[in-house]
């Protein structure tokens, strides 16, 4: 290999010199229109680097002249949001709860708004539909059976302080009657013959007439003698075909045997200061509005 640049004959174009078992290289030149394109875009990236932010620095980069930033940009553009909404939003939480839906304008800023919330922060559990999830003892939303209450306070009071999450969240102990020895293996039959029984389903008809008894002394005090719940304590309505865990016989005789405690965190787990209350006026609304909402106390 020879390193000499070789000038081949006339009109030939230069090879670099170099040779590898006979292979030689051309020494042409760049295309000059390649060149120039090279160089434009060169000095296109100096300008930028000293207009627009550039060079990393510790937790920032360079401003850069023009002093553009998406991050200002979008903290600008989300306070003119803020400014447009802010009288509204003072009047959603001025207004009576029940009082919201007759007025079309702020019912239908509260069901907009409501929405993106229940997006964000309440469909990782309810679903996307707030349809719920039975496998996790999340409640569908849309029906018009309420374990805690179906007015729009109910529900703001639900939202705000969560269940069972801590000291002031709502709270109503489903018993672990089977782990705690409250009642023996044959009444937790007995007594699930006669869930089946109130709820409409097949059963064995002697075991429901002795659990009869036996829900009357254990659990009528929080489902009702009739069976058909108490939003005071949370109490699932047990005669509807609509179940929180589940009505079929192995998901009856796990709620009876080690009872069951589902934990919703207050503003369905969105720190305090994203939510206000203004939002959970909003989510409180929209769910009201999906169709089970009830509009006074039961
Ligand atoms: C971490 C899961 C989780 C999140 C997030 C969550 N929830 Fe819940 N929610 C639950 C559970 C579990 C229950 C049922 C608790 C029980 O067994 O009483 C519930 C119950 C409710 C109830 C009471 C239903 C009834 O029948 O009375 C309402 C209303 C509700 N949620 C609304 C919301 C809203 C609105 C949000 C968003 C701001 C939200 N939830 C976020 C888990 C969640
Ligand atoms: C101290 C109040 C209390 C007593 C007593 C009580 N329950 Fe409950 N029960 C609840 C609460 C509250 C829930 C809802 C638990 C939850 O939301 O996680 C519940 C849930 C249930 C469920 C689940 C319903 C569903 O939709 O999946 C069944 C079934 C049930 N109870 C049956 C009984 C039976 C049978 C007894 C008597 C042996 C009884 N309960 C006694 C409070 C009580």
């Amino acid at each position: 290999m020879s390193k000499k640049p070789v000038k081949k004959e006339k009109n030939e174009v230069e090879t670099t010199g170099h040779s590898w078992d006979g292979i030689e290289e051309y020494n042409n030149p760049l295309p000059r229109w390649w060149l120039w394109t090279f160089y434009a875009t060169v000095v296109w990236a100096l300008i930028y680097t000293i207009l627009y932010p550039a060079w990393p620095l510790v937790n920032h980069a360079t401003a850069g002249l023009l002093g553009h930033s998406t991050r200002a940009n979008v903290a600008a553009e989300m306070a003119r949001f803020e400014d447009a909404n802010a009288d509204i939003k003072q009047q959603l939480v001025d207004t009576e709860l029940a009082d919201i839906p007759n007025n079309p304008e702020l019912m239908s800023y509260a069901q907009n708004a409501g929405a993106a919330v229940f997006r964000t922060w309440c469909a990782q559990c309810h679903g996307a539909g707030a349809q719920g999830q039975q496998s996790g003892g999340y409640p569908s939303l849309l029906d018009d059976s309420w374990l805690w209450g179906g007015t729009i306070d109910e529900i703001h009071t639900t939202i705000s302080y969560g269940i069972r999450y801590n000291d002031e969240s709502r709270f109503g102990d489903m018993l672990a009657f089977g782990r705690d020895e409250l009642l023996s293996p044959e009444e937790i039959d007995q007594v699930i013959a006669y869930v089946q029984q109130i709820s409409a389903q097949d059963h064995d008809q002697e075991l429901a007439s002795a659990g009869e008894t036996i829900f009357l002394d254990n659990c009528a005090s929080c489902h009702g003698d009739d069976g058909t719940g108490d939003i005071a304590v949370g109490a699932p309505n047990l005669t509807d075909a609509i179940w929180l865990y589940g009505g079929d016989p192995e998901t009856l005789h796990e709620t009876l045997q080690n009872g069951r405690g589902g934990v919703m965190p207050p503003r369905g787990g969105a720190p305090a200061d994203v939510l206000d209350e203004a939002m959970v006026r909003a989510v409180a609304t929209y769910v009201h509005s999906l169709g089970g909402g009830v509009a006074e106390e039961q």
